[in-house]
């Protein structure tokens, strides 16, 4: 049927029964990034009233699980990322009576709740820090990574850190502490010091409290860069600068890349086997652990997913979304579709038989998916974020969205450096002028790359706030809310909110796209992304056009136009795919 191509359906492996299968292989999760949200006490910033006055939206859509960025008491720097305390709700989001009544209302509605689990490093506030920091004799000194200056070199003096390591928000990653004339390790920002889980009484603070939030009725977590708890710091520098090569210079800089001695660290299964065994053996209930793992290979999250091993459910691959970068984020390259397609495809086969993918275009920390891998352009928006929608949606893995990502939303067309908060963003401005670059070049990096971009607030309604604060957003409202937003696309059948609401519906009907074989078509072309899944006698073939030329589908399938429309982005389906156009085909 598949003209010039035999249809392998590839045996990857073992299927589960569908019905023995886990529960959120048939799931689909929502990021809420709260201080952008919703905001109900018109202070400019997004927080859990905000939430709960909006949760009939993620009911409409059909998600089963919200994922929840950090709400706990914060110094901010990081919005959130940056913890001091690890049992409360920061004022700014509400309170812990607020927490408590999201879970009642989710678990009221069918939902679950996962927590944003944030323990490679804690604020510089977190009382843990602060007793670290005022002695090296003091009980919690080893709670955090405290070095000497390089032998021979005097505290503060250029390139006296302990390792040349680059933080990954610019800058060293270790910061001086004058008193005690040592440094302590921050792999994000100095307001970000890196927890010492090597140290017992670290592991067995964080369990205890994960098991609290546990008790309180949460479902679960999402980690935070969990796959860097585990260091190797025996003198390490990264590459270029020390006696050990890690990985290549870092352009334009002095710094190395440390990250050999702490992406997938020595003890990092050993973590989390442990962690499993401490916090979630034995409890009842649907709980769901997600782990962010920037740099992580597909060997290391076949081990981290496979349950036999009991360390975590699935984990946040970056492959895909490090494409279009070339030596750093900030030196961005054209993506290429076959790259795409050979990474999803290898990610795909590589988890077949063991452990599990999870599926992401956006989060609060990419730029919106419609502007980097669609076409934001008037004509092909709509169009562009419903095809790569269901591209995603329809790989086996679980899908999440995140907020806007529904509505199609786009970059915000962002000004000059002022406009920008993120202090990823602005550390990185700030050491590429100290580095002599073209101010201008470094600004449209920033533009299209900026995390910046998936923090505007929601755009509910073409009110001049988009429904987002009665206040002054934190952030700016992209001005294309007008025609863009949640209220204009409820009642459009042919909306990219309406869309996703049936891509949610079909992964909760349909077996085969949960747990079906999945096979890449059509590995080398540049304009087509085409797929089978395959569950039984089950199959589908997914079939998306992304690009602006049309494609004679009967170059793929001889008999198309007799072959059931499962679900398709575009009306009135004809022999030819459409300029962004996606369909999903019951082939038997
Ligand atoms: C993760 C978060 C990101 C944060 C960083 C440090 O990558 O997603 O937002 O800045 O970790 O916590």
């Amino acid at each position: 049927m598949l003209a010039h191509l035999a249809l392998h359906c590839t045996d990857v492996g073992a299927v589960a029964e569908p019905e023995d299968a886990p529960w959120w292989t048939r799931a689909v999760a929502y990021q809420v990034y709260p201080r952008s949200f919703q905001d109900s006490d018109g202070d400019g910033i997004g927080d859990l009233g905000g939430v709960l006055r909006r949760l009939d939206h993620l009911t409409d859509l059909g998600v089963d699980v919200l994922w929840l960025s950090p709400v706990y008491p914060s110094p901010q720097a990081d919005n959130g990322y940056d913890i001091s305390d690890y049992q409360g709700i920061d004022p700014l989001f509400g309170t812990l009576d607020q927490l408590d009544e999201l879970i009642a209302a989710l678990h009221g509605r069918g939902m679950k709740l996962l927590m944003d689990l944030v323990v490679n490093h804690t604020s510089d506030e977190h009382p843990w820090f602060v007793e670290s920091r005022s002695s090296p004799t003091s009980a919690k000194r080893d709670w955090y990574w405290w070095r000497p200056p390089r032998a021979g070199m005097a505290p503060g003096a250029p390139g006296a850190e302990p390792t040349n390591w680059q933080s990954a928000f610019s800058g060293p990653a270790w910061t001086l502490d004058e008193a005690s004339g040592e440094y302590y390790l921050h792999l994000f920002d100095r307001k970000q010091p890196d927890l010492n889980w090597e140290n017992p009484a670290v592991r067995q603070a964080v369990h205890a409290m994960m098991r609290w939030w546990l008790d309180r009725g949460v479902d679960g977590f999402r980690m935070d860069v969990i796959n860097m708890i585990s260091k190797d710091l025996r003198g390490r520098d990264g590459a270029g600068h020390g006696h050990l090569h890690d990985g290549p210079p870092l352009p334009g800089s002095s710094l190395g890349d440390g990250s050999a001695s702490y992406l997938c660290g020595p003890r990092v299964h050993e973590f989390l086997a442990e962690m499993h065994r401490e916090v979630f053996a034995g409890r009842n209930g649907p709980l769901l652990t997600v782990g962010e793992m920037p740099g992580v290979t597909i060997e290391e999250a076949r081990l981290f997913t496979d349950p036999a091993r009991a360390e975590v459910d699935m984990v946040f691959q970056f492959e895909h979304v490090g494409l279009d970068h070339g030596a750093s984020k900030w030196d961005v390259r054209p993506l290429r579709m076959r790259d795409l397609k050979a990474s999803f495809g290898r990610w795909q086969a590589g988890l077949a038989d063991v452990g599990w993918n999870s599926l992401y275009w956006d989060n609060h920390d990419q730029p919106r998916a419609v502007s980097r891998f669609g076409d934001d352009s008037p004509r092909y928006r709509r169009d562009s974020a419903t095809c790569l929608a269901t591209l995603l949606h329809l790989h086996r893995g679980t899908p999440y969205v995140y907020q806007g990502q529904e509505l199609g939303m786009a970059n915000y067309p962002f000004g000059g450096v002022d406009d920008f908060q993120d202090l990823e963003s602005v550390n990185h401005f700030g050491t590429a002028m100290v580095d002599g670059q073209d101010p201008d070049a470094v600004l449209a990096a920033l533009r299209v790359m900026s995390r910046d971009n998936a923090r505007t607030p929601v755009q509910w309604d073409a009110s001049p706030h988009a429904g987002f604060t009665t206040g002054t957003p934190w952030l700016p409202v992209n001005p294309d809310h007008v025609e863009w937003n949640a209220e204009a696309q409820r009642s459009d059948p042919a909306s990219v909110l309406a869309h996703y609401k049936r891509l949610i519906a079909l992964r909760h009907e349909d077996p085969v796209v949960a747990l079906g074989d999945f096979t890449l078509l059509l590995p080398e072309h540049d304009d087509v992304y085409a797929f089978t899944r395959a569950l039984d006698d089950e199959v589908l073939l997914v079939v998306c056009n992304v690009s602006r030329t049309p494609y004679r589908l009967a170059d793929l399938l001889s008999q198309a136009m007799d072959t059931p429309l499962v679900l398709g982005n575009l009306p009135d389906a004809g022999p030819t795919l459409r300029p962004w156009e996606a369909r999903v085909l019951r082939l038997r």
